[in-house]
């Protein structure tokens, strides 16, 4: 994987088919996405329950681009492994989900993945400061995280203070939640370079109708670069 600031839409496939993710991944491809993004959840951390590292795995051969596997568990050390194996090629843990995020960043690199970490809404820019050497990722959660479809929480604030605090090291930031085209432009303005959106790529579509796919992404896509009509 490279590194580049360049925009990236990154649908979450929580708001795909469950019955069909190997489809529905081909899909969002296929009509344009840059990245998979993948939400783990163990109703725990979170008030909801997903999949975990076997159907993972099974998503793997689906996806060429990047898989993208966002942990909403507590904790995580113990299945950092199980993660590689599966093939994600990001990790992201949440700075909440333990007291020792530095040692869980550390294994994430040593396991061969890049490591991300997330933040939740309450949480500042600051908990990361001495974790960037660590980090690949900076995930800004922008709704309390647990369910798809919620609405934009207006973290632009952090999301600079982030990108100053970040400075030349090649770390992303990803933003995740309520993202779509009105609000996709004011976080790329702050600093934002993957878009994480379920609800907004997904709406409309299907597996039989993946154009509707494509049109979403484009629109996000185009309405997150036109941040200098609103910066
Ligand atoms: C929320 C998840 C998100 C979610 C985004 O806990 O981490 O990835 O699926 O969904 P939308 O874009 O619908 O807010
Ligand atoms: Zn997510």
């Amino acid at each position: 994987m490279s590194f580049d600031r360049s925009i990236k839409i990154a649908p979450s496939i929580l708001s795909a088919d469950f019955a069909n993710f190997g489809a529905e991944i081909r899909a969002i491809e296929a009509q344009g996405c840059d990245w998979v993004h993948v939400d783990v959840m163990d109703g725990h951390f979170v008030p909801n329950l997903t999949f975990g590292p076997p159907a993972v795995k099974a998503f793997r051969p689906h996806v060429t681009t990047v898989m993208d596997v966002h942990l909403m568990i507590a904790p995580v050390d113990p299945y950092i492994d199980a993660y590689a194996e599966a093939g994600a090629d990001i990790l992201t843990a949440h700075v909440e989900a333990g007291p020792h995020t530095h040692r869980t960043l550390q294994a994430i690199r040593a396991a061969g993945m890049k490591a991300g970490v997330a933040l939740n809404p309450g949480t500042p820019a600051e908990a990361v400061e001495h974790l960037l050497d660590l980090t690949d990722l900076v995930c800004v959660m922008t709704v309390n995280p647990g369910f798809g479809g919620q609405k934009f929480l207006d973290m632009t604030a952090k999301i600079r203070a982030l990108r100053a605090m970040i400075g030349d090291r090649p770390i992303h930031i990803e933003i995740d939640g309520g993202v779509d085209p009105v609000t996709a432009p004011f976080v790329t303005a702050a600093g934002a370079d993957v878009l994480v959106a379920g609800s907004a790529v997904f709406r409309g579509g299907s597996v039989d109708n993946p154009a509707a796919y494509g049109e979403n992404i484009r629109t996000i896509r185009d309405s997150a670069q036109s941040i200098g009509k609103v910066a």
